[in-house]
């Protein structure tokens, strides 16, 4: 499905936070969501999930999906959040479960125990079956809330910072996993995510934000520049190609800032 979002603009008690975004993805791509510490990344992509009710359009192939209910809109959304969650107490087949929760009855179709092994075979998380989530490492919970997220078969997958707090080796298998659901279900998939480098080796498209709008966006090379590094995260950054012609950015030194925020020169 294609995800267009139109003029959405969003403020938490009267002080703006999101300022006329627009954007566009593809269907069977990953769309890097990238910018400094409050730029609106998680306030955008709780808007698209239906959880804020902002100013302008979230359209799914061209129909207006936010002034739907939020069970409507989770059915085509799937949705990750920042913060870790809550069902430390639960085993790993019964948190993904719920989340079916929305078409279960008191009795469990076999359909929706089969959905549960699908999804946990697919992203090779099977064994956890019947473990603690509470017991599970952060990779391994992190790989659990994907499959949440997965389990209703959304045509648009958004995710936050869903490599935070995990090892190289855990962010690539995560990465890896989301790029080949991706690609095989046909999803479009926005990530919110810090590390450019990780982001410029595994994303189709990205948006930059900054400040509540959109500052650019477009492929790794015409976005990762080391000028958009300046300008929009204060940090003086070299950008070379490396030699599978990924832009891959090392930061330098940081610019000065003036109270206020803005950069010198
Ligand atoms: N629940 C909230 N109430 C008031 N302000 C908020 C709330 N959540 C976020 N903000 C503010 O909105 C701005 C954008 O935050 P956020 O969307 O979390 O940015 P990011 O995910 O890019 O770090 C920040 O200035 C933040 O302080
Ligand atoms: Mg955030």
């Amino acid at each position: 499905m294609k995800l267009k979002i139109e003029n959405l603009s969003f403020s938490y008690n009267c002080i703006p936070v999101l300022d006329n975004v627009n954007l566009e993805t593809s269907p069977a791509s990953i769309t890097a969501l990238i910018g400094p510490n409050a730029a609106g990344k998680t306030t955008l992509l709780k808007c698209i999930a239906g959880i804020l009710k902002p100013k302008g359009r979230v359209l799914l192939n061209g129909r207006a999906i936010n002034n739907l209910k939020i069970e409507k809109i989770s059915s085509y959304i799937g949705y990750l959040p920042q913060e870790g969650f809550s069902s430390a107490a639960l085993r790993v087949f019964e948190a993904v479960l719920l989340g079916r929760v929305h078409s279960l009855s008191w009795r469990i179709s076999d359909d929706n125990f089969a959905l549960v092994s699908q999804v946990l075979e697919g992203l090779g998380i099977d064994d956890l079956a019947s473990r603690y989530i509470g017991e599970l490492s952060g990779g391994q919970q992190q790989m659990v809330s994907i499959a949440q997220a997965l389990i209703r078969r959304p045509e648009v997958l958004l995710l936050d910072e869903p490599t935070n707090s995990l090892d190289l080796q855990h962010q690539l298998e995560v990465i890896d996993v989301i790029r080949e659901v991706t690609r095989k279900r046909g999803i479009t998939t926005l990530i919110a995510m810090h590390d450019l480098n990780l982001a410029a080796r595994y994303a189709d498209e990205f948006v930059v934000m900054n400040r509540g709008k959109v500052y650019i966006s477009g492929t790794s090379e015409s976005v990762m520049t080391s000028e958009m590094v300046r300008s929009v995260y204060g940090v003086n950054a070299a950008v070379y190609m490396d030699d599978e012609g990924v832009p891959q950015v090392t930061p330098k030194s940081s610019v000065r800032r003036k109270k206020g925020g803005d950069c010198y020169a």
